[in-house]
């Protein structure tokens, strides 16, 4: 039996470069990919310590780390806890995984969170002001929050190894218990599409196809399509990890101002949680 397991997702790198830091400072910790787990009917856990890393999306869970918690299978694990990354919002992660593992008997704990650098324009849908949003990923900016995010890990291990409970105390609230409820039937009906498309300098190149976790996206004729009867993981990687920039959203985030994914991560790590 494992001892620690950390399953992760992650579209741009920021929460698979914290569970790499994770396993590097936590002996014997072994990572899985969520999304490559999802073909799987049965999903078990080995891990008496089991982890989750992945980012907030509009304050809540991201889809693929959803359906893992719906079908995981946590009988070997007796100490659970997450590490959530985001630019900084308001979340109601915590209250989604204490509500979901309620339900199989499992108790969340330890939650974490890290402010990282934004991987979108505005998370889902630019508008005209996030033009600065090249500036939210300048180097500096980046290495600025890197510094915190590298005390915040040692922290975490620390809190893992020690198998301490809530060391991050987060205010109970009813009303927040119900919002997260509503939100997160919301989010299961509400499927939108964001309007990427790719220009002309796309060079069929397939990255886009290769690292989309979803499955979205398929080279049609020597250009990405997003396919609508596939879900949409609304991770951003297409976007980010295009070399061209080619893949654009909508009409307004049209120029090439530059893209982001974790310094510490690449292509490849990305593509191979499938
Ligand atoms: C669709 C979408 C929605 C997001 N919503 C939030 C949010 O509600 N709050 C927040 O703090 N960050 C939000 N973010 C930012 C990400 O959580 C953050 O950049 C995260 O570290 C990305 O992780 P990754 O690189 O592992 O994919 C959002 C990002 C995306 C793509």
């Amino acid at each position: 039996m494992n001892n620690i397991e950390i399953y992760y997702f992650s579209g741009t790198g920021n929460s698979l470069h914290v569970a790499k830091e994770l396993q590097k400072r936590i002996p014997g910790t072994v990572l899985k990919p969520i999304v490559s787990l999802l073909k799987n009917d049965v999903i078990k856990t080995q891990g008496k310590t089991v982890g989750f890393v992945f980012p907030i999306y509009l304050t809540l869970v991201p889809y693929p780390v959803r359906c893992l918690l719906k079908k995981i299978d946590l009988t070997s694990a007796d100490y659970i806890f997450t590490a959530a990354t985001r630019i900084g919002t308001f979340t109601f992660a915590d209250i989604y995984f204490r509500r979901m593992l309620k339900k199989k008997g499992k108790k969340l704990n330890s939650f974490f969170l890290l402010n990282m650098a934004s991987n979108s324009p505005t998370g889902l849908r630019p508008t005209p002001g996030d033009k600065n949003w090249v500036n939210d990923i300048s180097k500096e900016k980046i290495d600025e929050l890197e510094q915190v995010v590298q005390k915040e890990l040692d922290l975490i291990k620390k809190a893992v190894l020690n198998r301490d409970n809530n060391p991050v105390k987060i205010p109970f609230t009813p009303f927040k218990n119900m919002f997260e409820k509503i939100m997160s039937s919301l989010i299961e009906v509400i499927k939108t599409e964001i309007k990427y498309h790719a220009d002309s300098t796309c060079t069929s190149c397939g990255i886009c196809e290769r690292i989309c976790p979803s499955g979205k996206i398929k080279i049609v004729d020597k250009k990405p399509v997003w396919q609508k009867n596939v879900r949409c993981f609304y991770c951003f990687a297409c976007f980010n990890f295009c070399p061209e920039q080619s893949i654009l959203v909508g009409n307004i985030y049209t120029e090439k101002k530059g893209r982001y994914h974790h310094p510490d991560v690449v292509l490849k790590e990305i593509e191979g949680q499938k």
